[in-house]
Formats: structure tokens, C-alpha cells, sequence
């Protein structure tokens, strides 16, 4: 029977400087697609994979992501005497119960790994789910539900990846495969066995890129305490990722789905087109704007 994966860590410390003058006094998991600020869609995502506890792990901007996951009453009550319903639904269906959710300062931005070892206290020593809010998954099933369910058959670590193009390989960190396939579908889950952070075109090891979704075993925590500043004298979390390798089960999903790098500003865009694309409400006005755009230029 394997430890139920019971609570979920954001780390939302970084500068985001690929988003200046936007991030300039707004983390970038403020920044909204469509009408839902990033964070709240990786949330949601977590709750949708039945996870409890929700830890955060900011730096600039707290308050406002406090505030974003907090009762708003003076606006609640407002909404609820004009009697929109549909308003106040929005704003107060996605927001955890009181004690489940928890918030620790990073304090210097040292990495992802250096953020996600700022948690270890709040998690303690069971099995944990890391999103990275601004790798945005647009899919039928919520990618860490996808991952959740491949965590129950498998256990152990599980990280989500993605075929990337050769040049983009020293943006990701990369795996090989135990049985060294280069390519895999959706869907499928593959053993790893080794790991490099952002490796050049020509020495990368294969095109599979591991992007921001994760289940780690809590020994990361022992790993990340013995990690040294890796490439850009960052605490890499692929460091102690790959330290883990061959001591605990560790897979790959090839999740099914749609990722967009909501910290770069082509991807954010494109994200936005997406998600207004693929809704009801708005979608028809966006389709019909952008196809006169094309048509046009
Ligand atoms: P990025 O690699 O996108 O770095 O972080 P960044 O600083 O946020 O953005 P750029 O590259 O300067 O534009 C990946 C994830 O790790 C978190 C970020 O918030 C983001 O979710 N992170 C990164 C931290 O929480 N702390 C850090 O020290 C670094």
C-alpha cells in the first residue's frame, strides 16, 4: 500500500526576470490566463488529484497570494447583497479549507531546489507533489491526476516530461530511460535512469525534458541537503533528482496533454489564445478576431 500523496508545494519564490516589467512588483504566478491568476489553475489542478494540505514557498509579492486564497468578506458581501451568485461562486469555490493552507518566506532566491527544501518542515516525511505554477497543462485529465494515478500503480519518484526539440534541450533538465527509448507517447510511464540539468544540443542524452510537475519520496529533503550550487549557482532540484536515481523507484509520465512556459512571454501568450480558444463563453470572439488578423496580415 503506498503513503497517500497528501499535500503540495508551490514554489513561487523565483524573480521571473524573463517577465520583466510585469513581474517588477507582482510575482509571475499572479499573472493571469484569461481570467484565473497561474497559481490558481496549479491549485486547482491539486485539488482535482485529491491533494489536502497546500504549501507555498514565496518570496516578493506574498501578500497578494495570501489574499487571492483567503475569504474575501468586505467582497463577498458586497456581491452576495447585489445578488450575483455566479461572482462570489468564482471567487470562493477554489479556496482551501482554514489550516490546510501554509506559507514559508525563501527568503534569498537560491534555486528551485533551495525552494523546495524551504518546505521540508511543512511537509515532514511522507510523499509530496511539487507544481510549478507557471507550466501551464492544458489536458483532459489535470496532469498531477495523471500522475497521482501512475504514483498508485508504480510508487517511488514520478516527474512529468515531454518530447522538446534538440535545440531547446539546455532549457530542461533531460532523462534517459532504462531501457534507453528515445521517444515515448502519451500516457506512458518509463523507468529513469539518469538525469541532466540543461544539457547543450550535441551532449544531450535524448529530447525527454522534465517539466514542473513532480512526486518525490522525502528523502529529496536529505538529497537537497547535501546539494551543492549546480549551473548558475543555483541549488539545482535536478541535482537531487538525480541523486535518487537507482536508490528508489523513479519514473517518467509522458503526460497527456498541452504544456505552455507561462514564464516566457511568447508562451504566456500563446496560453492565453488557448484557453480563450477552448472556452464557450469567449472563444467564438477570440477565434473570429484572430482569424480576421491572419487573413489580414
Ligand atoms: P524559473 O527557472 O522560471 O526562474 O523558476 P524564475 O526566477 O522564476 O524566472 P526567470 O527565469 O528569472 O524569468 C521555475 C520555478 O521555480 C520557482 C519559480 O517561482 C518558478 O515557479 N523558483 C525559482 C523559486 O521558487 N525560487 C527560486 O529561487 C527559483
Amino acid at each position: 500500500m503506498k503513503q497517500k500523496v497528501r499535500t503540495a508545494v508551490f514554489p513561487v519564490g523565483g524573480l521571473g526576470t524573463r517577465f520583466l516589467p510585469a513581474t517588477k512588483a507582482m510575482p509571475k504566478e499572479m499573472l493571469p490566463v484569461v481570467d484565473k491568476p497561474l497559481i490558481q489553475y496549479a491549485l486547482e489542478e491539486a485539488q482535482a488529484a485529491g491533494i489536502e494540505n497546500f504549501v507555498f514557498v514565496t518570496g516578493r509579492g506574498k501578500t497578494v497570494i495570501e489574499d487571492h486564497f483567503d475569504h474575501s468578506y468586505e467582497l463577498e458581501d458586497t456581491l452576495r447583497r447585489r445578488g450575483k451568485e455566479k461572482a462570489l461562486e468564482q471567487i470562493d469555490a477554489f479556496v482551501p479549507p482554514a489550516g490546510r493552507v501554509a506559507y514559508t518566506r525563501q527568503m534569498h532566491p537560491l534555486g528551485l531546489g533551495h525552494a523546495v527544501a524551504c518546505a521540508a518542515g511543512l511537509v515532514g516525511r511522507e510523499p509530496f507533489a511539487v507544481l510549478l505554477a507557471d507550466d501551464l497543462i492544458l489536458s483532459r485529465t489535470p496532469c498531477l491526476k495523471q500522475m497521482v494515478d501512475a504514483y498508485e500503480e508504480v510508487g517511488g519518484n514520478i516527474v512529468a516530461a515531454m518530447e522538446v526539440a534538440r535545440e531547446d534541450t539546455q532549457r530542461y533538465g533531460i532523462i534517459t530511460t532504462t531501457d534507453g527509448v528515445a521517444a515515448v507517447a502519451a500516457g506512458e510511464l518509463v523507468s529513469v535512469a539518469g538525469l541532466v540539468e540543461k544539457p547543450a544540443p550535441d551532449a544531450s542524452p535524448s529530447r525527454l525534458a522534465v517539466i514542473g510537475r513532480y512526486i518525490l519520496q522525502p528523502e529529496v529533503f536529505d538529497r537537497l541537503a547535501e546539494t551543492v550550487p549546480g549551473a548558475g549557482g543555483e541549488i539545482q532540484l535536478t541535482d537531487a533528482l538525480a541523486a535518487m536515481i537507482g536508490r528508489s523507484p523513479f519514473h517518467a509520465l509522458a503526460f497527456e496533454g498541452e504544456r505552455f512556459d507561462c514564464g516566457d512571454k511568447a508562451g504566456f501568450l500563446c496560453a492565453n489564445l488557448a484557453f480563450a480558444l477552448a472556452r464557450k463563453d469567449i472563444g467564438p470572439a477570440v477565434a473570429e478576431f484572430v482569424g480576421q488578423r491572419l487573413m489580414s496580415s
